[in-house]
């Protein structure tokens, strides 16, 4: 096949996916392998036209509260993995955590995002205490969790103490793959465990995975868009690898833009109406990250709501940003940024329509 015959290809299985949803493992492979930058440009047209028939031009934002910096996990490429003796960590208090609400909220956010490393001490207990008090002061808002691999108990506890949404990124759906970033004591099995718990739990349930990690393959990915359409989740985080400077990983090349925007716009073509922020790790590893992920499909953004003493310590990898634009003290002036794309930011929850 000459270039241009492949440019053709590719482009026909851009097609495949927007009119079908639907294609082969050897088809994912090969539109990945293939891509070309003209490829990827009709990608992402296609990417928003998509996304305007079932979004318009709004912008989600969620409000990032960072809680929590231990972590029992050992993960190869994270920065807060319980070997990193140079992390300083800390907890947040169930107090700091709901000033850090009532800020968010006076600034217009309706979502919060409690995330934290797998950390004992937020035992279940603890937890629902916490999101039954957020629950109780800020009736209209949407308490979303991203704590960690839990029982279905645990899930189920949650929810009922007020959690409406769950984020999990799978990381990676194949096996071999997760286990070269993942000490011995984790494996993809439990993790893709935990997310059908939560779906039958009642959550909406965001999965996800890195772009660029040591030893991905397109097969890897072709794997991980597959899984995406078995799972059917109302959200999905994707984002560059970053290297962790006090980590195994900490000499692997990082993600690039590139495949990671092109990941976003097949994401936004094989589940049209999912929930899909433009990353702080993209934004961190390009300054126009963010309206890069809103032009390949993107619809949503999570500023730091961290206390700011605590926000340079959740530092998942090297330079990751927390202040600026990237904070959510900034918010008008990110209003300003999406709008110069022709996107504006909206306070509602922004349920997703997914079924
Ligand atoms: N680079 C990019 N993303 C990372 N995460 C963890 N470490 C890194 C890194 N070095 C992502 C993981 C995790 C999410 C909270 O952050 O995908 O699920």
């Amino acid at each position: 096949m000459t270039p241009g015959e492949r440019e053709q290809k590719v482009k026909a299985l851009i097609d495949k996916l927007c009119l079908t949803r639907k294609l082969k493992r050897s088809e994912w492979i090969e539109l990945i392998r293939e891509r070309t930058p003209a490829a990827a440009d009709y990608l992402f047209e296609l990417a928003r036209v998509v996304r305007i028939r079932h979004y318009g031009h709004d912008i989600y934002i969620r409000g990032l509260i960072e809680f929590t910096n231990y972590c029992k996990n050992d993960c190869y490429y994270c920065g807060i993995r319980k070997s990193n003796t140079y992390a300083q960590r800390y907890r947040l208090s169930k107090e700091d955590i709901l000033s850090c609400c009532d800020q968010g909220y006076e600034l217009g956010f309706r979502t919060f995002v409690l995330q934290g490393g797998e950390d004992g001490w937020f035992t279940d207990e603890r937890l629902c205490d916490i999101v039954s008090a957020i629950r109780n002061s800020f009736p209209d808002c949407a308490v979303t969790l991203s704590v960690g691999e839990r029982s279905r108990k645990s899930y189920q506890q949650l929810y009922e103490a007020g959690a409406d949404r769950y984020l999990l990124r799978h990381e990676t759906y194949n096996e071999d793959h997760y286990n070269r970033l993942h000490p011995p004591q984790m494996s993809a099995s439990h993790r893709k465990k935990c997310l059908w718990d939560l779906k039958r739990s009642g959550y909406q349930t965001g999965t996800g995975f890195m772009v660029g990690v040591p030893f991905q393959t397109p097969e890897n990915l072709a794997d991980d868009m597959l899984f995406l359409a078995r799972l059917n989740p109302q959200m999905v985080g994707i984002g560059p690898f970053v290297p962790h400077h006090d980590t195994p990983f900490a000499d692997a090349p990082g993600g690039t833009v590139e495949l990671t925007l092109f990941m976003l716009g097949l994401i936004r073509l094989l589940l049209p109406r999912v929930l899909l922020p433009a990353t702080t790790a993209l934004g961190t590893i390009d300054p126009e990250g963010r309206e890069k992920g809103i032009l390949a499909g993107a619809n949503v953004v999570m500023p730091n709501l961290s206390p700011l003493q605590v926000r340079e310590k959740y530092l998942l990898y090297d330079n990751k940003i927390c202040t600026g634009d990237e904070a959510a003290e900034s918010l008008n002036h990110l209003k300003e940024r999406m709008e110069k794309i022709g996107y504006h930011i909206t306070v509602d929850r922004g349920d997703s329509l997914n079924i």
